[in-house]
């Protein structure tokens, strides 16, 4: 049966709650384990259906994956293949992150392309240019990549022509046993590619710099599992700062790391909340009307993430004045617009620009998910519309939110899924 969330607008939210662990970080840490020829612990990690497909795909390889709670246990001895099919690739893009680790561990992978996706063309031109200068001979047939490094990986001199993540996460997990030091300049900075560092350096790596725009991996002979907490979702935390700025309420987060919302917090600020942050706990207090944070431009990290945009824009939908956002990561990010504007927002997309025009209310309606931040941003809306929202597509939603619902309910929403 497929769920759908109901919504009733307009209560005032209040409380603590505890953000998840990062989807992000959670995703190549767990196919990073593969290199590790023994058992790992993972803590924090969220139940998520994103979460369970990289399972599937640890398990079909031959790894013994168990589950208590938010901890993950990756016994990874018993592994005994090197290709993944189709029907599990098709389930998340992201896994194109195995392909550095099949490489790493054993010298080959096949996998088929991953597909399009609902964020528009999503190339991985860069992860394979890479790969292929690491020594790496990749063919490309019928749909299926298929790559050997007959002569072992190649440390290298990798310059990014755009920091990307799953590419700079790609040529860490190939490099990180490769005889001698990788270096990669324009290095994606984003705080979970730190986190996969800190990971790996915790198994017997040696990677300085994550987090800065050039990262050297100097490779070792063998990882050691070892156990890691995942670090805290920045996306959920945008996600639920938002739900509280658009209902005019007072909540507090509970495990935040401050610097990871540098340039999401001054967002909130600018529109008339207040933020106050103390020892790994957050504070946001709104006022009764929001002033539009005037203008969001989506930029790698430290710039304002691409995955907060949809839930901040419902945010300002209600906001005094005009919002202008430009999305400079993803084409195609902007469908949660027509069911916004179905909600009674006012936001014209020319582009890569959308201007939101502040209205004085949103009322519920009948809406329809099409991604993940886009299910995200029709949750936020729906807390401060009048009237019942129904939300169907939930399903996106439960790719990176482990159970908002509960959650939200949890601060005094009137929210269930049905
Ligand atoms: C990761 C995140 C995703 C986030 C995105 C940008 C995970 C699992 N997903 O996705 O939530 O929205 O970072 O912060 O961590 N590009 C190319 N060629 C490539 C690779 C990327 O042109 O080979 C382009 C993409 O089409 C996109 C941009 O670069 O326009 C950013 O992509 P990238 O940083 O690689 O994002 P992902 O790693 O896919």
């Amino acid at each position: 049966m497929v769920a759908k969330l109901l919504i009733s607008g307009g209560r005032k939210l209040c409380g603590e709650v505890k953000v998840q662990g990062a989807k992000n970080s959670t995703l190549p840490i767990l196919a990073a384990t593969l290199l590790c020829e023994d058992e790992s612990v993972l803590f924090n990690c969220p139940k998520l259906t994103d979460v369970d497909a990289t399972i599937r795909i640890l398990r079909y390889l031959g790894c013994k994956a168990t589950r208590t709670d938010s901890t993950l246990i990756v016994d990874t001895q018993s592994m005994k293949r090197s290709d993944i099919p189709h029907d599990l690739m098709r389930e998340m893009r992201s896994s194109i992150i195995f392909l550095g680790v099949l490489i790493s561990r054993c010298g080959r992978a096949k996998m088929s392309l991953p597909g399009g996706c609902e964020l528009g063309p999503r190339p991985i031109d860069l992860h394979l240019s890479a790969l292929r200068q690491m020594g790496i001979e990749i063919t490309e047939q019928h749909g299926e990549l298929e790559c050997v490094a007959n002569d072992g990986v190649k440390a290298s001199k990798i310059a990014l022509s755009f920091p990307s993540v799953g590419a700079t996460e790609n040529i860490m997990l190939t490099a990180v046993k490769a005889k001698g030091t990788t270096i990669i300049t324009n290095a994606a900075k984003e705080p979970e590619i730190e986190d996969l560092a800190d990971f790996l350096n915790k198994c017997g790596a040696r990677i300085s710099g994550a987090g800065e725009s050039t990262i050297i991996i100097e490779g070792v002979e063998k990882l050691y599992g070892c156990s890691h907490s995942i670090i805290p979702d920045r996306i959920v935390a945008a996600t639920l700062l938002s739900a509280a700025a658009c209902t005019s309420s007072k909540i507090t987060l509970d495990s935040v790391i401050q610097s990871h919302l540098s340039s999401i917090i001054p967002v909130f600020e600018q529109a008339g909340c207040e933020i106050t942050c103390r020892s790994g706990k957050l504070t946001i207090d709104s006022p009764r009307r929001l002033y539009s944070p005037k203008l969001v431009r989506t930029m790698p990290y430290p710039g304002f993430p691409t995955d907060a945009q949809a839930p901040v824009m419902a945010m300002t939908c209600k906001a005094q004045g005009l919002t202008v956002f430009v999305e400079n990561i993803f084409e195609s990010r902007y469908k949660h617009v027509d069911e916004l504007n179905r909600l009674g927002a006012n936001i014209k997309v020319e582009g890569k620009v959308a201007l939101v025009d502040g209205v004085r209310h949103l009322f519920g309606a009948r809406v329809r998910a099409l991604d993940l931040r886009g299910a995200a941003a029709l949750v936020v809306a729906s807390l401060c519309a009048q009237g019942n929202t129904h939300i169907c597509g939930v399903n996106f939603l439960e790719r990176g939110y482990d159970e908002l619902e509960v959650v939200l309910q949890s601060l005094g929403a009137d929210i269930k899924k049905i």
